[in-house]
């Protein structure tokens, strides 16, 4: 298993590209089932979650072939995926392969839409609570679907004639959620309207996907979408959006290492209530052309409050990441978790390089300590990995992450990314 050395105490400066969005590009791809034509995907993540998902689409007869670079392409341009599902050859989706990841279980919908069946195993994926699925079949049911679970699957099977719309209203925002009816509503006969739908980036780049296919899809950005089904989906060519989670994870390594760094291609429009926040601390953050610039040349971090909300609030993704940069603060922080249970897996890491955090519920109360000591510590989840590479990038000598598998799920040339603006970062392979 790989390790991540840190020698904290750098600065960084300089420039770093950001990747296509991981959380769009799973939906994505999944959404390539719908049709028998190919589903042209640019900017793709290189990600350990990508390659899995790859195996998953294979395994129902999906053909994905990655094209060459192109003459004149930048070396850290995404890669271009062509996926095409002309025959789908198994609708199981099975244990061995969803089990990893959790975003795989949303083929049940394209499935089921395309297929009239589907057999998915319940899935796995980050250990942050219990995270259920009632919500993503209780969606379809509203389709007219029939869901069993039988021996861990979930069995589901449309009326004869196919998926029909209807009225999907979530007792609470979910992002699967959303895709999921999102999907099974564009092959539909007849309209769908989802309410309390999720306005996450990564659900209207899906919708847009899909527009681009030729579904008739309204109001996705907005907590109503309206779906019109139409009997058959065709090929598109599309962008995978700019990962809003890695710009404010790395936005949140220069408020707290210090230093100024331009995040390449990144979208401030995409997190600005954690754009807002890391100005409230003392950095500064500005827009440009090429993206979005971080700065702080010495000067404190001011201790803020934050609440975890769904889109436009501050994302769950970036908790673990701004609670690393709060443990450096000069004073005391609250940080509330709304969105997860059991999403403080890294407080306890974080204490071992000397972090003063104390818990209560789903509130933690973050004392800023004046230094951090580099220690041995384990990558739990993915965002919670991260962290730890935040607060060991500014903690007095060296930090070994364990277990960096959970950073290979999400983020792309990590250490590369780092290095190239002055940090001492270096994997060791085994
Ligand atoms: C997605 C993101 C994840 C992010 C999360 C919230 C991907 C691949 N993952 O996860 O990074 O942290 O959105 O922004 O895009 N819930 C139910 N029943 C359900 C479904 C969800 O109770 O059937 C609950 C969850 O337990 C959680 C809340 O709803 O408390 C939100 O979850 P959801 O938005 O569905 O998260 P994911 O789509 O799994």
């Amino acid at each position: 298993m790989d390790r991540i050395r840190i020698v904290g105490g750098s600065p960084l400066n300089g420039s770093i590209p950001i990747s296509g969005a991981k959380n769009a590009a799973l939906p994505l791809m999944i959404a390539s089932l719908l049709t028998p034509e190919t589903v042209i995907l640019e900017n793709v993540p290189r990600l350990s979650d990508v390659r899995q998902l790859m195996r998953i689409l294979g395994n129902h007869g999906v053909d994905a072939s990655i094209d060459g670079k192109r003459a004149g392409q930048a070396d850290d341009a995404g890669e271009t995926v062509r996926f095409s599902a002309r025959t789908i050859v198994d609708t199981t989706a099975p244990y061995e392969l969803v089990s990893r990841m959790r975003a795989s279980f949303w083929v049940i919908a394209p499935l089921l839409a395309r297929m009239g069946e589907a057999r998915v195993s319940l899935p796995g994926g980050c250990a942050i609570g219990t995270r259920p699925v009632d919500l993503l079949l209780q969606a379809l049911e509203s389709l007219g679907a029939k869901i069993d679970i039988d021996a861990g699957y979930a069995v589901a099977r449309a009326p004869s004639g196919g998926l029909r719309g209807g009225e999907v209203a979530f007792p609470k925002v979910t992002v699967g959620g959303t895709h999921t009816a999102l999907m099974a509503a564009t092959l539909a006969h007849g309209t769908t309207v989802i309410e309390n739908a999720a306005r996450e980036p990564e659900v209207v780049d899906l919708a847009q996907c899909l527009i681009g296919m030729g579904a008739r899809i309204e109001g996705a950005g907005s907590s109503r979408i309206v779906v019109q089904g139409v009997t058959s989906l065709g090929g598109v060519r599309h962008p995978v959006l700019p990962d809003r989670i890695e710009t404010g994870t790395y936005a949140m390594a220069v408020a707290m290492t210090g230093g100024d760094v331009l995040l390449r291609n990144a979208r401030p429009e995409l997190l600005q209530a954690a754009l807002d926040v890391l100005a409230q601390t003392g950095a500064e953050v500005t827009s440009t052309n090429e993206g979005v610039r971080v700065r702080r040349n010495g000067g404190g971090i001011a201790p803020v409050d934050v609440t975890t909300e769904p889109f436009p609030g501050f994302p769950t993704d970036l908790q673990a990441q701004f609670m690393a940069l709060m443990t450096r603060a000069d004073g005391t922080s609250r940080i509330r978790e709304t969105i997860f249970e059991n999403r403080f897996m890294h407080v306890q890491e974080l204490a071992r390089l000397g972090a003063r955090i104390r818990l209560d519920g789903d509130l933690a109360i973050v004392e800023g300590a004046p230094v951090l000591k580099g220690a041995p510590v384990m990558a739990t989840d993915l965002r919670a990995s991260v962290s730890l590479v935040i607060a060991a990038l500014a903690a007095e000598g060296e930090t070994m992450v364990h277990r960096v598998y959970h950073l290979d799920r999400g983020f792309e040339a990590l250490e590369k990314k780092l290095v190239r603006c002055g940090a001492e970062v270096e994997r060791i392979s085994g």
